[in-house]
């Protein structure tokens, strides 16, 4: 592998949900390989994720998946300087196989360890494409499993401002396309069809929440779609799939960026950006971009293989917390509700 004295090289693997990912990525930003092999069509059958499925497939596949990244980096063992891995928060089957794989390649090859956080992983995942990136910055993180306003303070110091309270945003994608039979996963699907729809055709609700100015809540929101589809039928009024989908999608975003521009204001932030699957939302995107240039505060965004669940946002997290001196034991475990900033 092309390196130069000095460079760290870090293969990283995650496994937290239904993706089984690899990764070679050198100093935090230059991505190598960047191998993930999904397991969404599997996973559609069902209507959504089932764990024992997941945990038996990441089994399957890692070992092929890590073969790849090494080879597509062409980089051999003796290159590595260390071996991340996603040890929480996520689905403790799935966690525990790319934890117990690290493991047994950290004790077979001398590599020293590094457990890193799946949210921590999303956010990195900014530093790979926008070299110039650095804390302090506002990050919102937007995905099936969370929906977290962060102030990154900086590598590896965050304070969580705002979070939902029931569920995450792209939960409530996929219910809301689930509801009116768009399918699994529903975020790409309600984006698509939502381009022929009218975002203003209803007025669903952008719920706000008193005692919290940052924290999110959507299930009021699915809610209110559920009512519409349910009052249509009663009055059997033909719904329209677009319409609908482009009204939610407008909710969701309008309220995303109302606490994320908030937050903006009153902590004097210059930078901000986005992460986690949601991230890839085109009108969510715009949205934020016209809201920051209003502000004159600097817009961040990965690319979408970047935004949802993939490897080399391990190992641009990892590069961080391998300077710091974190390291591992080989007692690592899988933490399924480990907290963003805990150890
Ligand atoms: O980050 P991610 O791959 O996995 C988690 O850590 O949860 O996020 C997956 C979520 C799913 O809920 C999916 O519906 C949503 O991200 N998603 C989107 C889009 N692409 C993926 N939501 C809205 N618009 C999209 N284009
Ligand atoms: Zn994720």
């Amino acid at each position: 592998m092309n390196k130069k004295d000095g460079d760290i090289a870090i293969l990283a693997i995650e496994s937290s949900c239904d993706e089984t990912a690899a990764a070679v990525v050198v100093n935090g930003r230059d991505v190598r390989s960047n191998v993930i092999s999904s397991q969404i069509a599997l996973h559609t059958l069902y209507g959504g994720v089932v764990p024992e499925i997941a945990s038996r497939k990441h089994i399957e596949k890692i070992n092929q998946v890590i073969t790849e990244a090494m080879e597509e980096a062409e980089a051999s063992w003796e290159d590595l300087d260390a071996i991340a891995v996603t040890y929480g928060p996520g689905l403790v089957g799935a966690l525990l196989v790319g934890v117990a794989e690290a493991k047994a390649i950290s004790y077979a090859r001398n590599l020293p360890l590094i457990g890193i956080h799946h949210i921590e992983g999303h956010i990195s995942a900014n530093y790979i494409e926008n070299k110039e990136l650095e804390p302090p910055f506002l990050c919102l993180v937007v995905s099936g499993g969370h929906t977290h306003l962060v102030k990154v303070a900086d590598y590896g110091k965050y304070e969580i401002l705002g979070r939902t309270r029931d569920d995450a945003a792209g939960e409530a994608f996929d219910k809301v396309a689930r509801a009116i039979g768009l399918g699994y996963p529903g975020g790409p699907k309600i984006e698509k069809v939502s381009h022929e729809g009218n975002p203003h055709a209803m007025e669903f609700p952008r719920p706000k929440i008193a005692d919290g100015p940052y924290d999110f809540s959507f299930s009021g929101l699915k809610s209110a779609v559920l009512n519409y589809l349910n009052s249509c039928q009663m009055k059997n009024i033909p719904i329209v799939q677009a319409d609908v989908a482009a009204s939610f999608q407008k909710a969701v975003t309008d309220v995303l960026i109302g606490n994320a521009m908030r937050a903006i204001d009153e902590y004097g932030m210059k930078k901000f950006a986005i992460a986690g699957g949601v991230a890839s939302n085109g009108t969510l995107r715009e949205g934020m971009r016209a809201a920051c240039e209003e502000k004159g505060v600097t817009f961040y965004h990965p690319s979408p293989i970047f935004c949802t669940d993939n490897a080399a946002m391990i190992g641009a997290a990892a590069y961080y917390e391998y300077k710091a001196g974190v390291r591992s034991g080989l007692d690592l475990n899988a933490v399924p509700n480990l907290k963003l900033g805990e150890r």
